[in-house]
């Protein structure tokens, strides 16, 4: 019997959910959406049965729904996979996993209760580079990696003014939230260490500034909020004596949008890539990935080939989600690593308010 699910939120990351999902064989029976219009537009385009504008009257009308995935505003991940894991379903849950570490500690203690699986879209762990690469960590070709540099960083790349991306009540924060995807693949090669300090600063230049918008996103809101940063920059310190740096920004004086891990290993170091002709396009994109070793008394640099995958990874990793519930792939991401991660995010917030590092409690 095919796997059955339900989509909550009708926005640009549906289309590679739905994708990943199918790809996985899967059913997707419902699509719900606050907005019912969006909800049967996109329902239409996919070809999905039921339309919804309400959580709670699927879940009452289509019991037999196996996994619901979450692709809302951050502001209601929290809300939403709550709820969903305790009315028994596995839930996959869109980036970042919600606002803060407190919040992603009850949506994991919520999965353990419900005995569901609960992962989210860190989809660039997904890409053909990233599990090209990690097959040479895993193999113990890198050996430990001592210190990574993770960057996401763009010139002119605000995605909308106003909206909720800019609304740090809904959002959570501004890139260091929204583009966390480098930190997380950085801590996945390192094996998703302890951090022990933080020290960050955020920036707020050109938050306001229109020449800065990229050329994607939501529309403009008049009297909308924009109270986000546009720029941080971190250090982190681990518990194992590792190391990582880490730049996101939304707008900067860039040369172009980049993201990219570029990390250095006892026995090889390493870099992957995605370097951009214009900020935000994902069709102008070039993706590589490369190992450093020393052979024979010579550097050398081994390029390694992949396939090519515009989607950065959005379509494999949904259908991972699929996968993992049906015990056909383990996952790509655990609720532990998530809350890590929103640590550090809330650390980055705290270590650029207060001007201090922030030492975490039981890091020895
Ligand atoms: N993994 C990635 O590459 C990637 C890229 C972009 C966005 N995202 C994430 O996807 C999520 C959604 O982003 P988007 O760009 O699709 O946003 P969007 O604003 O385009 O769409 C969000 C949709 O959710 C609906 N919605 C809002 N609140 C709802 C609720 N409580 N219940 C049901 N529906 C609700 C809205 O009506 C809207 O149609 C965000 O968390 C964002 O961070 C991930």
């Amino acid at each position: 019997m095919s796997t059955k699910v339900g989509i909550i939120g009708a926005g640009g990351m549906l289309q590679y959910h739905a994708a990943g999902f199918r790809a996985a064989g899967a059913e997707i029976v419902a699509i719900c959406d606050v907005n019912k219009a969006a909800a049967s537009s996109a329902a239409a385009d996919l070809n999905i049965d039921n339309v919804f504008n309400d959580v709670a009257d699927m879940l009452q009308k289509l019991p037999e729904l196996d996994a619901v995935s979450v692709i809302t505003p951050n502001r209601f991940h929290k809300p939403l996979a709550i709820q969903l894991l305790q009315a028994g379903k596995h839930v996959f849950c869109e980036k970042p996993p919600a606002l803060n570490s407190l919040e992603v500690a009850e949506m994991k203690e919520s999965s353990e209760a419900a005995g569901k699986v609960l992962m989210f879209n860190f989809n660039n762990r997904a890409r053909p580079e990233s599990y090209a690469l990690m097959d040479y960590v895993n193999a113990g070709d890198v050996g430990v990696i001592n210190s990574a540099q993770a960057k996401w960083i763009r010139r002119t790349g605000i995605p909308g003014f106003g909206g909720w991306f800019t609304n740090k009540e809904l959002s959570g924060g501004g890139p260091v939230i929204d583009l966390l995807h480098m930190i997380d693949l950085s801590l996945f090669y390192m094996g998703y260490p302890d951090p022990q300090t933080v020290l960050a600063q955020t920036f707020n230049d050109f938050i306001e500034n229109k020449g800065f918008k990229g050329p994607w996103g939501i529309p403009d809101v008049a009297d909308g909020v924009t109270d986000v940063e546009s720029a941080a920059h971190g250090f982190i310190r681990f518990t194992t004596g590792q190391v990582l740096s880490y730049q996101v920004s939304w707008a900067e004086m860039n040369k172009r949008e980049e993201v990219s891990v570029t990390f250095q290993g006892q026995k090889a170091g390493g870099m992957i890539r995605r370097l951009f002709n214009v900020d935000g396009l994902d069709e102008t994109a070039i993706d590589d990935c490369e190992l450093y070793v020393q052979e024979n008394g010579r550097s050398v640099n081994r390029s390694i080939i992949t396939e090519p995958n515009e989607d950065m990874g959005r379509i494999r990793a949904a259908q991972n989600f699929i996968l993992t519930i049906q015990g056909a792939e383990t996952p790509l991401n655990t609720p532990d690593q998530a809350l890590t991660l929103m640590k550090i995010i809330d650390a980055t917030y705290e270590s650029a308010m207060t001007g201090q590092p922030v030492l975490f409690p039981d890091a020895s």
